[in-house]
């Protein structure tokens, strides 16, 4: 899960990083209001989930609490990237001596966590990290030593800091490692992390994504979903307890394994190529044990999707046989009733499959066909969506 930039200074804040005071607002009189709390100028700040706000004019100076409330009314409701801002951070403006760039994050591809720093930090670091790789110091992090102030005092040397600022950023670098292990982060980023002409070293912006894996026990981070936000569909699904993504589609698929959908997505992608370019319209894997009552739930989710056209249910019988499977969606189509209103193509195999596919012919359901295999379900729920 992505943080805002004020939820992520909130949790730099609560582990000892220093940044600048500040608050949300969610209409320009709110604006005008913390930009008078604050005191003297101010900056205005588009909080969205995406990155380059700046350029997008989503961050504005504003030198009285009078022009943070235009400020503000000029950015509330602004398009960045497709993400329209409704909350606006009002924030403490600092002069800028220098601008660094900081980050922690999981690095996927050597199984490791790795810090990156750079002296040129403001602008993109994807554009340092190109045109001038030398200036980004990457430093692998041994997930069971961690960070300490050695370590930190090794990263600061890599990325060569300035000797007047070495020991403070040491001291944030230590502070964001703790962050990033205490909230189970998967990234933890400042860019810019500035010195003021005081010399002050200080968090200006900050990124955060959080292991959602590891929501168990991150009882309080709940309070972060922003669910005004969420996707309804994803919302629904996570409230059922469903494993489900939403795509941008036309074929709902349901299969019971992570593996399984996978490569369910992947030929039903590669089928709608024949058939006006449909692709799939959602990720959900039911599980191993699926009941019908599980069905039932992913075939609500599904149908609920105004994209889907026919839906794709592809089971490999295991553990839960393809009997109770198929017990599971005549049991699910009469749960649903009227609800179901789209073609369903159903492919199962595995255990007692022909067990299963009697069953399913035997209730003869309007809606359900039943094809062997795989690829040729997947082109007959791709030709049934095109046609719809
Ligand atoms: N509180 C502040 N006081 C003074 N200047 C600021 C402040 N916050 C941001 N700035 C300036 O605005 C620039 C852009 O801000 P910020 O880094 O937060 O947004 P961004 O980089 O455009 O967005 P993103 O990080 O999403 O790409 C900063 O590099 C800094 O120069
Ligand atoms: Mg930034």
């Amino acid at each position: 899960m992505d943080l805002y930039e004020y939820q992520a200074k909130e949790l730099f804040a609560s582990h000892g990083v220093p940044t600048l005071p500040g608050a949300v607002a969610t209409d320009p009189q709110g604006a005008k209001a913390v930009a008078e709390e604050l005191g003297g100028p101010v900056v205005i700040k588009a909080q969205v989930k995406t990155g380059g706000r700046g350029k997008a004019g989503g961050v504005k100076l504003a030198e009285s609490a009078d022009e943070a409330q235009t400020k503000a009314e000029a950015i509330l409701g602004l398009d960045i990237k497709g993400h329209i801002t409704n909350k606006v951070l009002v924030t403490s403006a600092s002069d800028i001596a220098e601008e660094y760039y900081f980050s922690f994050l999981l690095d996927r591809a050597n199984r490791n966590f790795l810090a990156m720093a750079s002296v040129e930090g403001g602008m993109e670091i994807e554009e340092v990290a190109a045109t001038k790789p030398e200036a980004l110091a990457k430093i692998a992090i041994d997930p069971i030593e961690g960070v300490d102030q050695d370590k930190a005092k090794e990263i600061v040397s890599a990325a060569k800091f300035p000797a007047e600022v070495a020991d403070q950023v040491a001291d944030v670098i230590v502070k964001l490692w703790e962050t990033f292990v205490a909230e189970d982060a998967t990234l933890v980023e400042v860019n810019p992390l500035v010195k003021d002409p005081e010399g002050k070293v200080i968090a200006l912006d900050g990124k955060v994504t959080l292991d959602e894996n590891a929501s168990f026990r991150q009882a309080k981070q709940e309070e972060l979903v922003d669910k005004a936000a969420e996707n309804p569909l994803e919302a629904k699904a996570k409230e059922k307890g469903l494993n489900y993504v939403k795509l941008d589609g036309e074929v709902g698929i349901i299969g019971n394994g992570a593996g399984l959908v996978m490569s369910t997505l992947d030929v039903v992608a590669y089928a709608g190529e024949n058939h006006g370019n449909v692709k799939p319209a959602n990720f959900l894997d039911i599980g191993g044990g699926a009941s019908a009552e599980v069905m039932a739930a992913g075939l609500d989710v599904i149908l609920g999707d105004q994209d889907v056209k026919s839906v794709f249910v592809n089971v490999f019988g295991g553990i839960t046989a393809c009997d109770a499977v198929a017990n599971g969606i005549v049991q699910a189509l009469k749960i649903l009733g009227d609800e179901a209103t789209k073609p369903l193509i159903v492919r199962l195999d595995g255990n007692n499959v022909d067990e299963g596919r009697r069953i399913l012919a035997e209730a003869n359901h309007p809606l359900v066909t039943v094809v062997d295999t795989m690829d040729g379900a997947a082109d007959k729920a791709a030709e049934l969506a095109a046609g719809a």
